[in-house]
């Protein structure tokens, strides 16, 4: 099986720099290797990027970098496109999780070259559900899902070629939803299972009727994991933290859980700061989370044995 791993080291999306460095910080945790280790055949694409632009004006006067959002969704989406028909399972290295705009696009395009359908399970604290003028705070990292399930008000973002349907979106960790991406909740009917229903169900069984759904569809399967759907306690390294996040376990036991289904076909890394990182814990934490949904387990189950 194949995989790659391409970098986007984008950080214009944040209200602070540092996620620039988060690709490097990967390959310097060692993924590759250890996805070489669990049989993969690992190519290693390199980091995007793209050319200097002029800004770009917008009626919503909060909005920063659009210029540059706008182009490194041009750069992400045929990118993307080209990853996921030439491997089995491309990852995405970020940079801020603007990036997940051109991702999925590029996802679901090749999706759509299958005629199959694009599912995406968001593994975060916030359903990033803002349009270009809903957001108040202006960072564009809010907004990635409404854009690629083909919400209104992205005039200034390349024109969408294939949403996705937001009644295949999945999102979980969520603890923290501005008042607009409430109203879009409400709205699309997006399956969101925050902290409370975590705590209630535990994570396995909406993850299993998800996953159920997704094989039903004969769905690919894009998983964008932000590291602030993390407890900060064990992953401290991101900009956006907030309190009351996955466990370890819990995040292992959904990583472990996806790679028994096989229906995952692309991932996303984002939201990584590594200036906020205590001695590269949360990149190595990252790192184990991708080798368990990728093969890692640590009692082979099939042979295990509870005969009488
Ligand atoms: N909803 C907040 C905003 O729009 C937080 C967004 C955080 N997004 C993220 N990808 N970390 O500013
Ligand atoms: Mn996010
Ligand atoms: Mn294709
Ligand atoms: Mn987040």
């Amino acid at each position: 099986k194949t995989c790659a791993l391409l970098g986007a080291p984008i950080e214009t999306g944040a209200s602070q720099p540092g996620c620039i460095m988060g690709p490097a910080s990967l390959r310097t945790a060692g993924l590759a290797r250890v996805l070489g280790e669990l049989g993969w055949q690992v190519s290693d694409l390199g980091d995007l990027g793209i050319p200097t632009v002029a800004p770009l004006p917008h009626a919503n006067p909060a909005l920063h970098h659009l210029a540059e959002a706008r182009a490194w969704i041009e750069a992400l989406t045929p990118a993307a496109h080209a990853a996921a028909r030439d491997h089995d399972l491309p990852i995405f290295m970020g940079g801020d999780h603007s990036m997940a705009a051109g991702t999925v696009a590029g996802v679901a395009r090749h999706a759509a070259d299958l005629g199959r359908p694009q599912f995406v399970l968001w593994l975060d604290a916030h359903p990033d559900l803002h349009s270009l003028h809903s957001t108040t705070s202006g960072n564009l990292h809010g907004t990635p899902v409404a854009y690629f399930t083909g919400a209104e008000g992205f005039d200034a973002y390349p024109t969408l070629t294939h949403a996705v349907d937001p009644e295949n979106v999945c999102m979980m960790g969520i603890r923290s939803v501005d008042p607009a991406e409430q109203a879009r909740i409400t709205d699309t009917g997006i399956e969101v299972h925050d902290m409370r229903a975590i705590d209630e169900t535990g994570v396995l069984a909406p993850l299993r009727a998800f996953l159920a759904r997704v094989a039903k569809a004969n769905g690919l399967l894009h998983v964008s994991f932000d590291v602030d759907f993390l407890d900060p306690g064990i992953a401290p390294a991101v900009g956006t933290t907030v309190p009351g996040g996955a466990t370890f376990r819990e995040a292992h036991l959904i990583m472990e859980e996806l790679c028994d289904s096989g229906l995952v076909t692309s991932l996303d890394l984002v939201e990584l700061n590594p200036f906020l990182d205590e001695r590269g814990r949360t990149a190595s934490l990252l790192c184990d989370l991708t080798a368990s949904l990728m093969g890692r387990r640590v009692l082979d189950r099939m042979t295990r044995s509870f005969a009488a």
